[in-house]
Order: C-alpha cells, then structure tokens, then sequence
C-alpha cells in the first residue's frame, strides 16, 4: 500500500462546479426557454416534467413541488392526517422526515433501524397503536427499505405508507422504482440530490388520482380556478426555471446513478475483510448511493485526518432525532433506539459523487485503511 498519509489527493465531497462546467450550454438553454417566454411559475415545462417523472417511476402521476419536505407535508395533509394521529418514521432521517410530520399537527413514532440504516420491520409493528395513521420509511442512503415486509404490515393493519424517497430516485427494489410502493413517493431534488435542480425542489409520486389532484390544489392556495378557493393551500409549487433544469438533467441521471454505483463498488472491493463496515447490495436492491456510508471506530478522528488530507466528508446524521432539542416533547431518552445511536457515532459518509475518477476513489479508500493499520 502508498504511504497515503503522504501521498493523499483532495477529493471535494461534491463537485458543483465539475456539474456546471459540462453542462453550462445546457443550463443557458433552461434559463432561454424560461425568460423569453416570461413564463416563471407555472407552464407547460412543469406538465412535461411531471410526464417525464411519473414514467420514470411507473406511476400515474407526479406532482412537482418546491421541496421534498413540502412534498412529505402536503401529502400528509392530503391524506387528511393531523392532530391525534401517529406516523411511524425512523430516528435516524434528516430532520425533515421528522419535522413534515410535526407540521401537519400528527406525532411522530420511532422506530429503529437495522444494519443497512434503514428502518426495521419489526420495530415498525411493535410501534403501532390505535393513533398510528401511516408509516413513513426513509429509503436512507438511496437504499429502499424492505419494502415487502413493511407493506405486509401496512396491508394488516389498515394504514397508509408514505415513502421518504427525497434521498432515492432510480433506486429499486425486486425491480420496482423507488416512490411506487407506498400511497405515495415523496422526493427531494436538493442540488445534494442525484436528480438535482439549482436550488430547492421536490415531487410527489402516486397512483392515486384524488390524490395528485388534492396535491395540486394545495400546492397553489386551494384554488381549483383563478377565484375559487376550494380549500384552504399554500404556496408550494414548484418555479418554471427549476422545472427546466430537471427535465434537462432527468435524461442524465442515469449516468450520475451508474457513476456513483461504480465508485461504491470499488469502495466495497477495497474495504473488504477490513475493519470499516459498509452494508453491501443484496441480489434484489438497485442502489443508487445518494451517500456512500461505512461504518467505524474512532470516527470524529478519522474525519479529522481525512480532511487534514483534503478529503472531504460528512456525517449524516450526527444526532439522532430522538435526541435532538426540538424532540424533548415526545418524551423519548438515550436507549431507546439503540441501533441509530450506536450508528450516530460511527457512520461517515464519503464522498461518491459522478465525477470521481477511480484513483480518487482509491486514494480515499487507501488512506482510510492506512488510518487503521
Ligand atoms: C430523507 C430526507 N427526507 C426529506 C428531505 C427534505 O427534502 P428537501 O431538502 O428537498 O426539503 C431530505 C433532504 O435532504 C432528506 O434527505
């Protein structure tokens, strides 16, 4: 092995700039179309991203919104779910998952997770009450949760499922899409996001027709036409110009996905029998490594050294939600989920996005293993 403590490149967590220098054309196109036609919220761009996105899924409809924490809030809201009822989530999400629900006057339920980060079945059941409404998995990581397992529940008891899918485009699971599972998908395209617009943006994914349409009311003040309001909304569309840019980067996606698919595979040969864990893929999970996460000891002391070295990491998510501040109401305490707050200390996620070359991938891996020789 190098002596990578020496030797290690920078390697950037994201790469912006790499984005825009071969899209630049591309993104000068998206910016034309919209302002000479002035048409800024609201136009046939949005119908023909909504198109391309329902067909990318499998579904029957998208509706395009202004983030994905919007697209979890709103479908909650659509779904009649509010003050009273209870939503099953895990605790280990960004905090939107946790927040959306909040939000709509519901409380939010944890149940832990398992090895891979996502959340446990088991765990989902023995959470259910009277009060619960709908379970919320996170298809943390790009990696959908166990989807047969969490339906089956559902299907028992009578509740809705809600798919978290802000950090899963393209992924799948038995070969179905990501967003296609539950009532409903609810996605993020955050610039962080492997279909990522220039700024906040989001979508809905359902099969559901009342529900797309009760969406699309909400999202623009509860107006069914240009003075009628039919129910009280609010301002959650989705702009023209973040419209463009999606449906112009929604025909590259595939190729950032297998990029990233690529760099987590070298990442997994190269950790193989050592001490950094890493969840691999099973036979029936298409990935798509939104982040590419191990597992380790001494994890704050390896993220120093790495960024000493250039590399640039991050930790997603330091805190459990549980034990955040905001969560002090919902009564919980540390214990209660121990598999997230044994992970909370340990994971770190390094950087795969598409514009790595193999040697940065390999630098990175190598001058983790020389930190634990
Ligand atoms: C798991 C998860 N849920 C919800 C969201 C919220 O999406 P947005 O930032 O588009 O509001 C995010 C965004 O990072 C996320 O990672």
């Amino acid at each position: 092995m190098p002596d990578t403590a020496a030797n290690a490149r920078s390697v950037p967590y994201v790469d912006f700039p790499a984005q825009y220098a071969i899209e630049k054309a591309d993104i000068m196109a998206c910016v034309e179309a919209v302002f000479s036609k002035g048409e800024f919220v609201g136009s046939g761009i949005i119908a023909d991203l909504e198109a391309a996105l329902a067909d990318a899924v499998g579904v029957g409809h998208a509706v395009a919104l202004n983030s994905g924490t919007d697209a979890l809030i709103l479908t909650m809201r659509a779904l009649d779910i509010g003050p009273g009822d209870e939503v099953i989530t895990p605790p280990n999400s960004f905090v939107a998952s946790a927040a959306a629900i909040v939000a709509t006057g519901a409380t939010p339920v944890f149940a832990d997770v398992r090895a891979d980060q996502n959340i446990d079945p088991t765990a989902i059941e023995a959470a259910i009450t009277e009060n619960t409404r709908a379970i919320m998995p996170v298809h943390l990581t790009g990696r959908i949760c166990d989807m047969d397992a969490i339906l089956a529940i559902a299907e028992k008891h009578g509740i809705a499922v809600i798919e978290d899918a802000a950090q899963s485009f393209g992924s799948q699971y038995r070969g179905r899409s990501s967003g296609s599972f539950g009532v409903a998908g609810c996605f993020s395209a955050h610039p962080l996001k492997n279909l990522n617009a220039a700024g906040d943006a989001g979508f809905v994914t359902t099969n559901d027709d009342k529900l797309a349409a009760r969406l699309r009311l909400l999202r623009n003040h509860g107006l069914s036409d240009r003075d009628t309001v039919t129910e009280w909304g609010t301002v959650s569309r989705l702009d023209t110009l973040q419209a463009a840019v999606l449906l112009m980067r929604l025909e590259k996606v595939g190729a950032v996905i297998d990029a990233r698919r690529r760099n987590a595979a070298l990442y997994q040969s190269l950790f193989a029998n050592s001490d950094v864990f890493c969840p691999l893929c099973r036979a029936h999970e298409f990935n798509t490594f939104h982040t590419f996460v191990v597992q380790v000891d001494r994890r704050d002391e390896l993220q120093a050294f790495l960024m000493e070295k250039g590399i640039e990491t991050a930790v997603c998510y330091p805190t459990p939600l549980h034990l955040q501040p905001a969560a002090k109401v919902l009564g919980y305490k540390a214990g209660d989920f121990p598999v997230a707050e044994e992970q909370a200390g340990r994971i770190l996620s390094l950087p795969v996005h598409q514009f790595l070359s193999e040697d940065d991938t390999k630098s990175v891996a190598e001058t983790i293993l020389y930190f634990h020789l």
